[in-house]
């Protein structure tokens, strides 16, 4: 079965600010207010091609050992680009999640956060997650401990329900841009089937039309989840040699 269909879920690690911003001797926060404009560019076009939701990977656990100035620089970026376009996700349909550790950011962050979720929370259009102070090893230990608060067995099932993104299915497609092939903490229990796509654009060029080239690699892969291609859905199989 060669899926043709456009992918659900898409997340992405949107890497390569600091390098884009090195090349044009600009400060690496220049790079990543860039990254707001490539994000927005992205969701729109995600909306476009009929992709459900996208989930973006902003800042990592291990992104707070960075220098201070650029850790301040991107809270204080993160805080102002929610205030600033919140409105406009709002208008286009688009449905904030938040998605990360929230212990440790600023009251600010918080209050922005907390006011976007509520303002765009009956949106359906397109769910955008952001992961913010957010690591795949977090997520699982804050599900493990969730359940074990209450008293539930540890298992796949009730596990899935306590992950951070249990609100959307696992994502059928994870793209990193900026060169590096390597997840960085990211999804790490949700992407246990995901297709994988690498370019070597840094993220503040990440366009449309490399959205549509990591679309169309997306199409042409057998996903078969263990099985072996006979296996597969007959039907989805015959409406492939259409
Ligand atoms: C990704 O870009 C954004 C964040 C981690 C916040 P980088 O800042 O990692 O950019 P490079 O990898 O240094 O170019
Ligand atoms: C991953 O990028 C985190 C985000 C994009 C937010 P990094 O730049 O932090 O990853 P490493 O350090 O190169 O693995
Ligand atoms: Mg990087």
């Amino acid at each position: 079965m060669i899926s043709h269909q456009v992918p659900y879920h898409i997340a992405i690690v949107m890497d390569g600010n600091g390098r884009w911003a090195n090349k044009r001797f600009l400060p690496r926060i220049a790079g990543h207010k860039q990254g707001v404009e490539s994000l927005k560019r992205c969701a729109r076009a995600c909306d476009t091609r009929g992709v459900r939701v996208l989930t973006v990977f902003a800042f990592s656990s291990e992104n707070w050992k960075r220098p201070t100035e650029e850790v301040s620089g991107l809270m204080d970026l993160f805080a102002m680009a929610l205030s600033r376009e919140v409105a406009q996700l709002k208008a286009e349909g688009v449905q904030l999640r938040f998605v990360g550790e929230r212990q440790g950011l600023s009251a600010r962050v918080l209050r922005g956060i907390e006011e976007a979720e509520a303002a765009t929370a009956s949106n359906d259009r397109l769910i955008l997650n952001v992961c913010f102070n957010y690591g795949g090893r977090w997520d699982i230990v804050q599900a493990a401990q969730k359940l074990s608060a209450q008293g539930q067995l540890v298992t796949e099932e009730n596990l899935n329900r306590a992950m951070a993104l249990a609100h959307v299915p696992d994502p059928d497609l994870v793209i990193r841009t900026g060169g590096e092939q390597r997840i960085s903490n990211f999804l790490l229990w949700q992407s246990a089937y995901s297709e994988f796509f690498f370019t070597d654009l840094l993220w503040p060029d990440f366009d449309e039309a490399a959205l549509d080239q990591a679309i169309t690699s997306y199409a042409g892969r057998e996903r078969r989840f263990g099985l072996i291609t006979e296996q597969l859905d007959p039907a989805s199989a015959a409406a492939d040699t259409v």
